[in-house]
């Protein structure tokens, strides 16, 4: 039922922003995964960059992260959010300066984070690390976001609020409550500051950040988008509209709980420890709930996988978060715990999620979204879709499947003792033994980094070439 288009649209969207993130999404992805390979690179060969500071490790490593998260994934939330509800509320972009300033902002936040990450600059909290002085700036930045995607569900016309809009809208509330408390600190310097929270407590929320981090930004916006280019992709109505509703409730409510799994075994009280573990086993059944949603949509319509790549990164994007969602509550039992815990094991998990979710899904819905925003039938090439999904495939279960190998191997290693009691391997015994396998992970990671290059020459392709059909009845209401 509720299928998000119904009457005609109104006289013209507001795309300059969405069209503008789209561009920025494929570049900064591009970037993002060039530095993943670098730092994947220099885990196999550590010496590789010749002990210049700005080009080490520990710096690239943010920057990374980062970039992969915030420059690619943001991108392709803000192009997403703000194409998805114009189209599901029949209505144009609300303050459309303030949706320019949210990508000339959002832009300038990257641009300092490639500065200040390589220099050293950080506040050394994960996925946070970015200075007070960037802090700020993305405070304002999000919440003119919020303005400007609630302006325009407030404004619509239409009475029901299509479902997509339903994760857009808990994703962005969520990432600025994220973002503001665990941002409080201290300025000592304009490039120095610290958290107003200690200790334990410091950890504790740094987590509840971090896993939400994971729940609302890497999930939550992105099952947004799951919901409006799946059906329409697919030319089929969502399968459940009920289903949607509770899992929505289910998975919002369940995340804000789950956070101290990432702190097991350690100075945090242990039933907070306990706690996580159990509301992030009870995690299982909302993200199935998202994933069963999106894939049936496909009921009766399973044919047109078989032609139509965009719908394989789509539904393949579905496979991967239901692997990573069901890996992810084994990982917080604590005795599993204790074998994953600060192995390769953890990488590949967040790998599972981060290129088989988070990036399959946003290269579909990108696919899916520039022809229409440029006014063209279709992508220059569907071939090179073709050639992109399959790469890109290949390089994920190459970098997921070494790193599990990697992991189990190093946990096993690590606890492995001798009747006395003393370990049977030193740490570098297991440094050695995982050495084919980060080998193994650059060969996936220049798969899947090869993969973004095929797009964005498919992309330049598409952008630049002739406008074939500006509005036809089937792109007025796209
Ligand atoms: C070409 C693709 C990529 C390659 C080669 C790559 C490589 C790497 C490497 C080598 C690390 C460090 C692992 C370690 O410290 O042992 C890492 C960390 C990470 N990457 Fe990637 N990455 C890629 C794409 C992505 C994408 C697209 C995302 C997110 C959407 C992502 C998210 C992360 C995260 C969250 C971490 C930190 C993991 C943790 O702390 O456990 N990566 N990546
Ligand atoms: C039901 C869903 C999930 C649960 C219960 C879960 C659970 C976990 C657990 C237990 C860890 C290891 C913590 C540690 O030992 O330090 C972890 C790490 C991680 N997971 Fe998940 N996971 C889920 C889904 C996902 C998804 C879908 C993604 C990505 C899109 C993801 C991204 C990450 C990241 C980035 C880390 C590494 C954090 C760090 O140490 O830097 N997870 N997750």
């Amino acid at each position: 039922m509720a299928h998000p288009h119904s009457s005609a649209a109104p006289a013209a969207y507001f795309d300059g922003p969405v069209r503008a993130f789209a561009l920025a999404a494929v570049l900064w992805g591009i970037v993002g995964m060039l530095v993943g390979v670098l730092i994947a690179a220099q885990l196999a060969f550590p010496d590789m960059t010749q002990g210049i500071s700005w080009l080490s490790y520990g710096r690239l490593r943010p920057l990374h992260t980062n970039a992969v998260i915030f420059a690619f994934g943001g991108s392709v939330l803000f192009a997403t959010a703000y194409h998805v509800v114009q189209r599901t509320c029949q209505v144009r972009l609300f303050a459309p300066q303030l949706a320019w300033f949210t990508f000339v902002g959002w832009q300038l936040v990257i641009l300092l984070a490639a500065i200040t990450l390589p220099a050293g600059i950080t506040s050394g909290k994960e996925y946070a690390e970015l200075e007070w002085p960037i802090d700020l700036l993305i405070a304002v930045v999000w919440v003119s976001y919020a303005i400007v995607f609630f302006g325009t569900v407030g404004t619509r016309k239409v009475r029901h609020i299509y479902v997509a809009n339903w994760f857009f809208g808990a994703f962005i509330i969520t990432v600025a409550l994220l973002h503001i408390v665990n941002s409080a600190a201290m300025p000592v310097s304009l490039w120095k500051s610290y958290s107003a929270y200690a200790g334990v407590q410091d950890a504790m929320v740094q987590w509840w950040y971090g896993h939400n981090a994971v729940g609302f930004f890497l999930t939550a916006g992105f099952l947004g988008i799951m919901y409006y280019y799946i059906p329409k992709q697919a030319e089929r109505p969502v399968y459940s509209y009920r289903l949607s509703i509770v899992h929505f409730w289910a998975l919002i409510f369940t995340y804000m709980w789950a956070g101290p799994h990432h702190l097991h075994y350690t100075a945090l009280p242990d039933w907070a420890q306990s706690l996580g573990m159990l509301f992030s086993l009870v995690l299982l059944a909302p993200s199935w709930g998202g994933m069963i949603n999106g894939i049936m949509t496909l009921s009766g319509a399973w044919h047109k996988l078989r032609d139509d790549p965009v719908l394989k990164f789509l539904i393949v994007s579905l496979s991967f978060y239901g692997m990573s969602t069901f890996e992810g509550p084994m990982m917080s039992i604590k005795t599993v715990n204790a074998l994953s815990h600060y192995t390769d094991w953890t990488v590949g998990h967040v790998h599972s999620g981060a290129l088989g979710w988070v990036g399959l899904v946003s290269m579909g819905a990108l696919y899916a979204l520039i022809p229409r925003l440029w006014g063209r039938k279709e992508m220059h090439s569907k071939s090179a879709i073709e050639l992109h999904f399959w790469i890109a495939t290949i390089g994920i279960v190459l970098y997921i499947a070494a790193m599990w190998i990697a992991g189990v191997m190093q946990g096993l290693m690590w606890r492995a003792t001798n009747p006395d009691g003393t370990l049977v391997y030193s740490f570098v015994e297991s440094v050695k033994a995982t050495y084919p396998f980060y080998l193994i992970r650059l060969a996936g990671g220049l798969l899947y980094l090869s993969g973004m290059f095929v797009m964005a020459w498919n992309v330049w392709m598409t952008v630049k070439g002739r406008e074939v059909a500006v509005q036809s009845p089937k792109l007025a209401a796209a």
